[in-house]
């Protein structure tokens, strides 16, 4: 059984997807903090399965020990966290709490219970301002925020158990950008409020519900002044989580992007071809904080895990458009 942490979220609700047609047999524990409970109903709709859910904050050992009693878990997928960038530069605290303290209650009740198996979410964020591209995984680390900081701390943090105790197989996964929705419609991204990323702004300008996009500075020197970045779809990534599972051996990092750069400008121009709608758009000044470009090197996840993305940015735009027109 494969426990899914944060799995009625946006990328943890994806794999479970995929775990369930490889036919792994999954429990989540979600604390709702960024999802709603409806997400159970879709994915039995999408899987016909009933997946057991316990709604419990990953910080509370007591039940995160009665989830380990209840089943026979023999790895877990740790999405769990909060994820906002600007928000943890306001509530640090908050982001190192949550973040932090819920994987270390889960890796030691993990030890408890000679569960020794963890895929951890981290983020392209870890490698900073890179100095060249492609990245790779062998790149300098660094951070610029609380929210990229819990990742590093995480990580680090892995790295020390496992030096501790090499029963442990660990695989870190640093997620590019992450877009798109399942194909059927049901599930996807549905930030609460105003997003702070590229594609749910896009969505909700191509909707009626925010009224201009604002293009975060034309000066970068790149292809055409935007920022780029490596998007991915969503059910790709998933399955990047899948093919992690099958390979799971001592300690690992892999880079799960698409190897491809897309500038702000090519992505509204593709999202409004596929959908047939106009976003209206102004460039505004630079985002602070912000880097020109960024996509990864993926050879080392083909190589040990015969991993490739496979969707398009066509793609992309065509499903994430589709989902939020199928939940208004
Ligand atoms: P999400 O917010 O949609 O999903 C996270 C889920 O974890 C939510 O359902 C939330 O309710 C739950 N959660 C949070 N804290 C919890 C706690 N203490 N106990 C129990 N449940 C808790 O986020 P996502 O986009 O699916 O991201 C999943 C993971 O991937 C996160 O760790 C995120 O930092 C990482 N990541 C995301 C992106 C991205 O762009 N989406 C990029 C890189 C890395
Ligand atoms: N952008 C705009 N307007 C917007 C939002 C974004 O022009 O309203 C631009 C940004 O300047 C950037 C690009 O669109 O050039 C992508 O921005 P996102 O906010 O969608 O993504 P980021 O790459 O900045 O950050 C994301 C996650 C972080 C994560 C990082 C690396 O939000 O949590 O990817 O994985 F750390």
């Amino acid at each position: 059984m494969i426990l899914v942490t944060g799995g009625l979220g946006y990328i943890g609700s994806h794999t479970i997807v995929e775990l369930i047609k490889n036919n792994y047999e999954v429990v989540v524990v979600d604390n709702l903090s960024n999802s709603k409970r409806e997400v159970i109903d879709k994915l039995k709709k999408i899987t016909g399965k009933d997946i057991p859910v316990y709604i419990n904050d990953l910080c509370d050992k007591k039940a995160l020990r009665q989830i380990f009693q209840d089943n026979i878990i023999d790895s877990v997928i740790h999405f769990a966290g909060f994820k906002a960038v600007g928000e943890s530069v306001e509530k640090p605290l908050m982001y190192y709490r949550n973040n932090i303290d819920s994987t270390l209650t889960l890796l030691e009740v993990m030890e408890e219970f000679n569960c020794f198996n963890i895929i951890f979410s981290s983020s392209a964020t870890v490698y900073g301002s890179p100095k060249s591209l492609p990245i790779k995984e062998d790149f300098p680390l660094s951070t610029t925020n609380p929210y990229g900081s819990t990742k590093l701390f995480i990580e680090q943090i892995l790295k020390d158990l496992y030096t501790s105790n090499n029963k442990f197989n660990i695989t870190i996964l640093r997620y590019f950008n992450p877009i798109g929705a399942d194909e059927s419609g049901l599930i996807g991204e549905d930030p609460r409020g105003i997003p702070n990323n590229l594609m749910p702004y896009i969505v909700k300008v191509a909707t009626g519900e925010l009224e201009i996009l604002s293009v975060f500075g034309d000066d970068y020197d790149t292809v055409d002044g935007t920022g780029v970045r490596d998007y991915i779809h969503v059910t790709d990534l998933a399955r990047g989580h899948v093919l992690s599972l099958k390979n799971q051996n001592g300690l690992r990092i892999y880079n799960l992007g698409t190897g491809h750069g897309t500038s702000v400008l090519e992505l509204v121009n593709t999202f409004e071809k596929v959908n047939n709608i106009k976003i209206n758009k102004k460039i505004v000044p630079r985002r602070p904080g912000d880097i020109a470009e960024c996509f990864a090197s993926c050879d080392k996840a083909f190589k040990e895990l015969g991993f490739k993305a496979e969707k398009t940015i066509e793609d992309m735009c065509r499903d994430a458009y589709n989902y939020v027109k199928n939940n208004e």
